[in-house]
């Protein structure tokens, strides 16, 4: 199987681009998979964080571009499940330490690197490779999607950050990636039942691009950035699910989407509700 290299990415800042990446990435990995999550993110690096491998953190991606440590001693594998490995951005760098071509070059090398399997010994490439990419429609962001062959765009379901989403969706088109899919994320079942947040339906109505999978509101993913374990390696939550389905299909297994509904039942039970105070006043 050739390589995918697929960038995270979002229009607004801090809609869940860097913990889609984690946890997609550990979700692939115990599927099997063999993935390299990249810190695209450079001076403001959070994956290694958020995946909990900061302490192992020894060299970035720019020290591989400039030739100061080699993609082998830059990668940092998990030790939690077999295939999957980070490699970390500069902390101390700014974005324009980088250029497009260096990006190429480095997901190149990414594409030609052999991975060991830890069981068989047997040899092999990256499966995927995904690159957690920094917020806005500047360089950083075009520096993280050229190397890209495909997209995840992440939005909440809020009017900022799909309006923004339809910025970067326009920009990822005439740059040719294909396809582009959509994850929304931190929905809250209740408050769309209410009408107080954005459907699925009115976001892909504005986006027009398919749908790869919906997260909803979870404290469980606050706790598990805290705890520094990707949800999808152990954690049973609606979050983790949605996360373990969103995988699945990026490998292309037909998953239906989770039935928020029931997960949220306070959000129906106050639909109920709001039902009732209607037939009252009639
Ligand atoms: N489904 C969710 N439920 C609850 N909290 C969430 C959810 N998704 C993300 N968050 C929280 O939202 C915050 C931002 O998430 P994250 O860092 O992944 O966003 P980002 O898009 O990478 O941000 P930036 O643009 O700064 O890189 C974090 O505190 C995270 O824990
Ligand atoms: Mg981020």
């Amino acid at each position: 199987m050739a390589t995918r290299v697929i960038v995270i990415t979002s229009g607004k800042g801090g809609v869940g681009k860097t913990t889609s990446t984690a946890n997609i990435a550990a979700a692939l990995a115990k599927f099997g998979k063999k993935v390299v999550a990249v810190d695209a993110d450079v001076g403001l690096r959070n994956l290694d964080v958020i995946m909990g491998l900061e302490n192992r953190v020894v060299y970035n991606f720019i020290d591989v571009i400039e030739n100061t440590a080699r993609l082998e001693a830059a990668l940092v594998r998990d030790k939690r499940v077999p295939g999957l490995y980070l490699l970390p951005a500069a902390q101390t760098r700014t974005k324009d330490a980088v250029n497009q071509e260096q990006m190429i070059d480095l997901c190149e090398q990414l594409k030609n690197f052999e991975v060991q399997d830890e069981t068989t010994g047997a040899i092999s490439h990256f499966d995927f490779i995904l690159l957690d990419c920094p917020a806005g429609i500047e360089g950083g962001f075009k520096n993280a999607a050229v190397g890209a062959d495909e997209a995840l765009v992440v939005t909440t379901p809020e009017i900022p950050a799909v309006r923004d989403a339809d910025r970067i969706i326009g920009m990822l088109e005439s740059m040719g990636k294909s396809p582009i899919r959509l994850i929304i994320n931190r929905l809250r079942p209740n408050m769309v039942n209410d009408g107080d947040m954005l459907a699925k339906e009115d976001i892909l109505d504005v986006l027009a691009i398919k749908l790869i999978g919906i997260v909803p509101e979870d404290e469980t993913v606050i706790k598990s950035t805290n705890n520094g374990e990707p949800m999808t390696l152990n954690v049973e939550s609606p979050a983790a699910q949605a996360y373990l389905n969103i995988a699945d299909r990026l490998i292309g297994n037909d998953v239906p989407l989770m039935d928020l509904q029931a997960y949220a039942s306070r959000g129906f039970m106050q639909w109920l509700r709001n039902l009732f105070k209607g037939n009252k006043r009639r």
